[in-house]
């Protein structure tokens, strides 16, 4: 099956050389291509060039009306799959209460745990594939999704069996994290390091033995696990082969992204409390920052320095965080739009940071992220907008005229 996209006004996101991730200075360079066509070949990226559109080659043709094209957004950190949802909390909030005391309180992540236990997987299955038709028709082609709402072995399966089946089931490339150390629950608050047991003895081994996951990750900080209990947490995974991803320094500087890196993580995500040691540490690895301002605009929280880690030479992804607490969004146009308007980062290096970036930090470099020939055709087609620079600009519009996830339409507004 071919299908040619023509009448691109502008294709972006080009990467035609092995380059799996732009750091510092090259975060800003976004190799386009005007008035383009697009040629897609068994649902890969077959040609693209600039001009007079191959029609013969296709045997289906989608007019691009001239709008632009780029790379479909590749969200790095989401915890979609979850019960209900806490807009009270939110209120609380605004009356006053800090994260940490609505989290102190039996509300936060123990609050979505008591309800995803008395959900059932189907239940479970069916909220969770309404944020994914919702994120799809925003353009998200990739997601990483976690578990750590279970906090029980049975829960914590229920929930990355859904993970994965979300994958199986729709267009969209998901790739799926244990997250069984998200927070201590109710019974293990006087005995912490036994959940830390129950973590490595007994969920691992159920996780790895039904292959639930790709990846393991901590809740690295103030009030959760420390950095010690994170060491032994990874160390065991990397026993079942799962590579680190891990919450660090959103509360504080907590030494997680030390203990990330010091443990390969792939990525070390929030870095709200990120100072010049962590960066130096950062220099030193193949580690992704990955930032999530999402939460930080809604828990009214430091923005992590994406400017002052661009500016030291390294790369950052930018995640939506997409979770009840801490940003009930998934909504990665307005995450780039945070990157710029929070962060003072480009036009250029948020769309950097939304694709490429974000597919490196879950492995997925080689194969998404950027409109690459070989590459999975994984594309947005948005309506038509007088640049690249208009998308984080027009914060509040979504712009998007179709989703192509391998290859074929997977959204379309007409
Ligand atoms: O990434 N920081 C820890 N976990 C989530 C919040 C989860 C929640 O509040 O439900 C986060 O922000
Ligand atoms: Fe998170």
């Amino acid at each position: 099956m071919r299908t040619l996209i023509k009448n691109i006004s502008v294709l972006a996101g080009i990467l035609d050389e092995e380059q799996y991730w732009r750091a510092g200075k090259a975060m800003s360079r976004i190799e386009t291509i005007e008035k383009a066509w697009l040629l897609i070949e068994n649902e890969l990226v077959a040609d693209f060039g600039k001009g007079n559109a191959p029609e013969k080659k296709a045997v289906e043709v989608i007019d691009a009306g001239g709008g632009i094209v780029f790379p479909a957004y590749c969200d790095a950190h989401t915890h979609l799959v979850y019960a209900g949802s806490r807009e009270d909390e939110f209120m609380y909030k605004v009356m006053g209460l800090s994260y940490e005391e609505i989290a102190k309180r039996g509300g936060g992540i123990l609050n979505s745990a008591k309800l995803l236990r008395k959900t059932s997987e189907e239940e479970l299955f069916r909220q969770s594939m309404e944020r994914t038709h919702e994120i799809i028709s925003m353009g998200t082609g990739a997601v990483e999704i976690k578990s750590g709402y279970g906090l029980t072995v049975d829960d914590e399966l229920k929930m990355l069996r859904v993970a994965r089946r979300i994958g199986e089931t729709t267009p969209l490339t998901v790739r799926t994290t244990f997250l069984g150390a998200h927070a201590f629950p109710e019974e293990y608050r006087n005995n912490r390091d036994a959940y830390v047991d129950l973590v490595i003895n007994e969920m691992l081994p159920a996780v790895a033995a039904e292959q639930l996951a790709d990846f393991i990750d901590v809740f690295c900080d103030r009030g959760f696990f420390t950095p010690e209990q994170t060491g032994r947490i990874l160390r065991a995974g990397a026993k079942h082969g799962l590579q680190p991803k891990i919450h660090a320094n959103e509360l504080a500087s907590s030494g997680g992204i030390q203990v990330g890196v010091k443990n390969h993580a792939l990525s070390v995500d929030h870095l709200e409390y990120t100072g010049d040691e962590e960066i130096a540490v950062l220099l030193t690895s193949e580690t992704m920052p990955t930032l999530l301002p999402g939460a930080s605009l809604f828990l009214e929280m430091p923005f992590a320095p994406a400017r002052k880690m661009i500016n030291a030479g390294l790369p950052v992804a930018l995640a939506s965080d997409y979770n009840p607490g801490s940003s009930p969004s998934g909504n990665m146009k307005l995450i780039m739009s945070l990157g710029m308007m929070q962060m003072k980062m480009l036009p250029s290096e948020v769309l950097n940071a939304a694709t490429i970036n974000g597919a490196y930090a879950m492995g997925l470099e080689k194969t998404h992220g950027s409109v690459t020939r070989g590459k999975v055709a994984n594309l947005v087609i948005t309506q038509p907008v007088p640049g690249i620079n208009y998308l984080p600009y027009a914060y509040g519009s979504d712009l998007v005229e179709k989703v192509i996830l391998n290859g074929r339409v997977a959204a379309s507004r007409s």
